[in-house]
């Protein structure tokens, strides 16, 4: 059998935190936290396996609207980890970047992921995109208000650069655990021609042996762009 091929870039909605929780007869923030950790562990995992890009789905722009014990969590939770995580990560190489509308958090937070990143900045090993107060229509919007302030053409190469990501690959494989089968307001441009996974398991639950059985996946499909598979498989022979 040949050799896996590794995607550059995993983006992955990290979904199914509450049920894992509930099943457990627990609150459901008791799976954000179990869910933090196996975003800590899926970073490494991802560092050893040589993924260039990961990026993680943490809070939409969407999830203002839970709760506010709950939003509260998260937000404490997202600073808390930050603040401890960020010395690990830098010492890994990772560079951490979060991606989303940051003026949405309070001070505290904001100041805990500009810590973060300007620690994490000269990093050149895993990039680690947090997504957090991240909306795909909102990420569009923002790009085309840039360009147009700038009095700069629409274009999708302009537009591109202009997303949060900006300059950034696309995601080549997009994961979403907890068995929903939807985007949610994720990387709506950027996923234009990501391979989809959809895992029924709870984000909690999702290891690194999951995640090899998601690139195992990935490595049977065929990205066509459009091409007919014939070509595809013309121009990969002359590789
Ligand atoms: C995903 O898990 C984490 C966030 C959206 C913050 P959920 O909290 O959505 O878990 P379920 O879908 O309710 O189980
Ligand atoms: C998507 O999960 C957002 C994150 C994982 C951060 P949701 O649980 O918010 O998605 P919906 O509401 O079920 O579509
Ligand atoms: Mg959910």
């Amino acid at each position: 059998m040949s050799e896996q091929k590794i995607p550059h870039h995993i983006a992955i909605i990290m979904d199914g935190n509450g049920r894992w929780a509930q099943a457990r007869g627990k609150k459901r923030v008791f799976g954000h936290k179990a869910g933090m950790e196996r975003a800590r562990e899926m970073a490494e995992v991802c560092g050893e396996l040589g993924v260039k890009y990961l990026t993680l789905f943490a809070f939409s722009s969407e999830n203002w609207n839970r709760p506010q014990d709950e939003v509260s969590f998260l937000m404490e939770l997202f600073a808390t980890s930050l603040k401890n995580e960020s010395k690990k990560l830098n010492k890994n190489n990772v560079k951490l970047t979060v991606v989303g509308d940051k003026d949405g958090f309070d001070k505290t937070l904001r100041k805990a992921i500009d810590k973060a990143e300007a620690l994490t900045q000269d990093n050149d090993g895993l990039y680690l995109q947090i997504a957090a107060n991240y909306g795909g229509r909102w990420d569009m919007v923002q790009a085309a208000q840039q360009l147009a302030a700038q009095g700069q053409e629409i274009t999708e190469e302009g537009i591109a650069a202009h997303l949060v990501t900006g300059g950034g690959p696309d995601p080549d494989l997009l994961i979403r655990t907890g068995g929903e089968q939807r985007i949610s307001n994720f990387l709506l441009w950027q996923a234009a021609y990501s391979e989809l996974y959809f895992s029924p398991m709870l984000w909690p639950d999702f290891d690194g042996d999951a995640l090899q059985q998601a690139i195992a996946d990935y490595n049977q499909r065929q990205r066509r762009f459009g091409q007919t598979g014939e070509q595809v498989t013309t121009a990969e022979q002359g590789d």
